[in-house]
């Protein structure tokens, strides 16, 4: 049998090597390689027929076991699916201040009101801080059981004996939490992988759902362990921009949902609000004329959300001009500037652009790029996009535009926000509504609109 040896393993992703190196080669993160054991190589013979028999069911068994648990927060419910499925795990990751706590607190207090236990475990606060902000919140009647505790011994143990078992359990945050029968500090791949896998295997069996908090990287990761999105169930993200006060909850894997669904919330001094209806929380008024900005009639999972895209051009006597992106993919401003370039004779090379999705929402659509050409088109030629005009639609390489889904939910809410005029997609399926169409093939369209009409005042 191999002989267990030492070995390195980066903190950050997950990767091993046999020697020790300052950077590492999967995820490019400096100094994050620490030693541990090596696992021990599977001895073979396992298939000499010594097993238990397994039982085998059908697909339509009975599943009136896994009622879903709702949350009495909406938004929350709606991302999760419709509610919390018994024995499953969710991992929810977020900046360090975004509202991971608050959001949790608010939950296990609501859902013990209404009468499921709930065990809020804390790694990171002291139970008075947590009772304070509970106080806060005007939370601090309901029944929640709540400890300050790092280890996951103490935590098994005492969760296992609870009676009712819980119907949450949240682990604030797995980072913090340390199995004693590892050397690897808390936080380490080893430590955080070890916790994972007792919480989970805990959930399983007691049906209780576990939510366990995960800090993120700089660069938008959970931090160290990518592991654990492969070993959960659910991994919710809660992004926003700390300066803004709106927040939105996203599911990027879920195993009992969809995972196009966002949750919005609102940032208060009575912690977070839902907002059922977030359509028209990222635009301004539909009929401010500025140059440089367009409105996007997006989708967020079966809910069309309206945002506003802001694009500046300025002139620079730099070489290499500076592209600066917030809110949308890098490389596809890039794309979108070679094509404006090449196929629009519309040149960017001598100019700084930058791009801003307002309300610091992350728009991740490709339908976008028809609203993203038009904010720099206008900010280019100084004439503001038409008034109570939208902007949707795919833009390919050759500078065609293409159509995307769902074309009259988005029209739908852009008439109910006071929106007239809809430039679009040439080959869009559209109802008759009460919309003025105006429809783009090509994306020399898009660049003739802004020369037309002259602007009045240009803005000196
Ligand atoms: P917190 O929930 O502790 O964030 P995380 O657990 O993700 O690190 O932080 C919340 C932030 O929100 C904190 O900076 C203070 C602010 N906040 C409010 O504005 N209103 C409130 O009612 C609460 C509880 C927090
Ligand atoms: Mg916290």
């Amino acid at each position: 049998m191999a002989r267990p040896s030492e070995q390195f393993t980066c903190q950050n992703c997950g990767e091993t090597y046999r020697k020790w190196q300052g950077r590492c080669d999967s995820c490019g993160e400096w100094n994050s390689l620490l030693q541990s054991t090596a696992d021990v190589a599977v001895p073979s013979g396992l298939t000499t027929g010594k097993g238990r028999n397994l039982t085998f069911t059908a697909l339509n068994a009975d599943i009136s076991d896994y009622k879903r648990t709702i949350s009495h927060i909406g938004e929350l419910d709606r991302v999760l699916g419709g509610g919390f499925v018994p024995g499953s795990s969710i991992l929810i990751g977020g900046d360090p201040g975004i509202g991971k706590s608050t959001l949790l607190l608010q939950a296990v207090a609501k859902m013990a009101m209404a009468g499921a236990p709930c065990i809020y475990i804390s790694g990171e606060e002291a139970t008075q801080q947590i009772s304070m902000r509970a106080q806060r919140l005007g939370l601090a009647d309901a029944p929640v059981q709540l400890a300050s505790a790092n280890s996951i011994r103490d935590i098994i143990t005492s969760v296992e004996k609870t009676s009712p078992a819980p119907k949450l359990l949240v682990i604030d945050s797995i980072q913090t939490v340390f199995a004693d029968n590892l050397p690897s500090a808390p936080g380490t791949v080893a430590q955080v992988r070890a916790s994972a896998q007792e919480l989970i295997r805990l959930a399983r069996k007691t049906g209780t759902s576990v939510i366990l908090v995960g800090h993120v990287t700089k660069d938008g990761q959970i931090a160290g362990p990518r592991v654990l999105e492969h070993m959960v169930d659910t991994v919710l993200y809660f992004e926003g921009d700390r300066g803004h006060q709106f927040r939105i909850l996203r599911a990027v894997k879920n195993r009992f949902g969809a995972t196009d669904e966002i949750g919005v919330f609102e940032m208060s001094d009575a912690g977070l609000k839902e907002v059922a209806n977030p359509s028209s929380l990222f635009i301004s008024s539909p009929d401010k004329t500025i140059s440089g900005a367009s409105v996007f009639a997006g989708m967020e999972g079966t809910r069309p959300l309206l945002v506003e895209i802001q694009g500046l051009v300025a002139a620079t006597a730099q070489a290499t001009p500076r592209r600066a992106v917030v809110g949308w993919d890098n490389a596809r401003l890039a794309m979108i500037l070679a094509v404006l370039d090449t196929r629009c004779d519309l040149s960017f090379s001598g100019s700084e652009v930058y791009l801003n999705v307002a309300g610091g929402l992350r728009v991740q659509e490709p339908a976008a790029d028809l609203a993203v050409a038009a904010a720099l088109v206008s900010s280019v030629s100084d004439i503001p996009v038409p008034p109570g005009s939208l902007f949707f639609g795919e833009i390919g390489l050759s500078g065609e535009v293409r159509p995307v889904g769902q074309t009259d939910a988005r029209l739908k809410e852009a008439a109910k926000l006071g929106f007239t005029t809809a430039i679009i997609p040439a080959g869009s399926k559209v109802k008759s509504g009460p919309m003025k169409i105006i429809e783009i093939a090509h994306l020399r369209e898009i660049v003739s609109l802004f020369s037309e009409t002259k602007p009045m005042t240009r803005a000196v």
